[in-house]
């Protein structure tokens, strides 16, 4: 206990936002699954990864994924979040691009060269790919990597991630919250806030043992974790900002658990969290449904919060959205009882100008000082 790593003008400052969005543009980010998402060959569908409008494309059997932004002068392919796609032709002056991005067609030739010896600068034209990886079903995009996914996350978690697969039938939802991206990202790897602030909701789910400790004295506090980083000025590798964590559940599986596909990998009785850094939580709730929750920031004081709900496949097919919308609906009760204090947190932060004297970090916090223990590297350098 004691000591805090956290530094709470990184939640406001915009100069501390940019360093950030400069790692973010050079780490891969999750993006959904191939099983929802992309299930059809050639479609597409539009995600935003660091600020940028992404367009991911199925070709047949092949993935890729280009900015949604035509070389001529920007304009956009498609406003539209999903759906079918041949070929990107752009909706302000009608270049049109294959698949592979390459400059496919225009029946403006002359405007663009007026004399045909030049039609050949037309042919070099071609969209921006952004870079793709596939792990399972689990879709990654990076808009500039300088690491591998296997060097931004572990073994562990790539393998159990490669195991999950999804229905086709989905919901997603996309909101503002006005705190940082980071406040939430720590708060899904704080269990503690869990019997605190949904006591009345998730909590009902899980197995959970507190301790009560009321005024002792000469308590002997054995030096903690943070104290460690401090005091060896450890810097966490990137790896290590992300991970799994499962906790048991206690439940009577929902009936639709007979008509999926039963997955052994997501045992009935435990809820399995991936923590993708830097702002992913994908969770499997006891194999029978799955929720991924990114936030995407967009200035240092808010983000775009994304929520997904999905099942797995299903070996007798059934109507799932009235299933989705019900477990969707509750999951934003959920999030509303988060984003109820991480608002005031926020708000908080900055109001607090001596961290060592008005900040602690219990021993409990070992991810959440990992996380302020980064953040402080990578604003004193230059990440990766
Ligand atoms: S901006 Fe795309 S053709 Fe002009
Ligand atoms: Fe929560």
């Amino acid at each position: 206990m004691k000591e805090t790593l956290q530094n709470p003008s990184f939640y406001s400052s915009s100069e501390a936002f940019r360093t950030e969005m400069l790692l973010h543009e050079r780490i891969w980010h999750c993006v959904g699954f191939v099983g929802a998402l992309l299930p059809h060959k050639d479609s597409f569908i539009r995600v935003k990864i660091v600020n940028r409008d992404v367009l991911v494309v199925r070709n047949g059997n092949i993935f890729s994924a280009f900015l949604n932004i035509c070389p001529h002068r920007g304009g956009p392919f498609t406003l539209k979040d999903r759906g079918k796609l041949s070929t990107f032709t752009c909706m302000y002056h009608g270049l049109n691009f294959a698949k592979d991005g390459k400059f496919n067609v225009t029946n403006s030739a002359h405007e663009f060269c007026e004399n045909p010896a030049n039609y050949f600068q037309l042919d070099c034209l071609k969209l921006t790919q952004v870079p793709l990886e596939i792990c399972g079903e689990a879709i990654f995009l990076s808009i500039q990597p300088a690491l591998r996914l296997a060097d931004q996350f572990d073994n562990d978690l790539l393998e159990q991630l490669s195991l999950l697969k999804v229905d086709h039938q989905y919901v997603f939802s996309a909101w503002t919250e006005p705190f940082n991206y980071k406040l939430n990202y720590e708060n899904v790897n704080d269990p503690l806030h869990v019997p605190h602030v949904h006591q009345a909701t998730f909590m009902q789910m899980l197995d959970y043992d507190g301790h009560i400790h009321k005024n002792q004295k000469n308590i002997d506090f054995n030096p903690s974790h943070s104290k460690y980083l401090l005091k060896d000025k450890t810097t966490p590798s990137i790896s290590e900002l992300s991970g799994l964590a499962f906790t048991r559940i206690d439940r009577d599986p929902p009936w639709w658990s007979n008509l999926i596909n039963d997955s052994p990998n997501f045992a009935d009785d435990k809820y399995i969290n991936f923590f993708l850094f830097p702002g992913t939580n994908l969770f499997s709730v006891g194999g029978t449904h799955f929720g991924l929750q990114r936030y995407n920031p967009i200035n240092s004081e808010e983000f775009i919060y994304e929520l997904s709900y999905f099942l797995p496949p299903m070996a007798n097919a059934f109507e799932a959205a009235p299933v989705l919308k019900e477990l969707f609906e509750a999951e934003l009760d959920t999030i509303k009882e988060d984003s109820a204090i991480l608002k005031s947190v926020h708000i908080n932060m900055k109001q607090i100008h001596d961290p060592q004297n008005q900040l602690f970090h219990g021993d409990y916090e070992k991810k959440i000082s990992k996380l302020s223990s980064y953040y402080n590297y990578i604003h004193s350098t230059s990440p990766l």
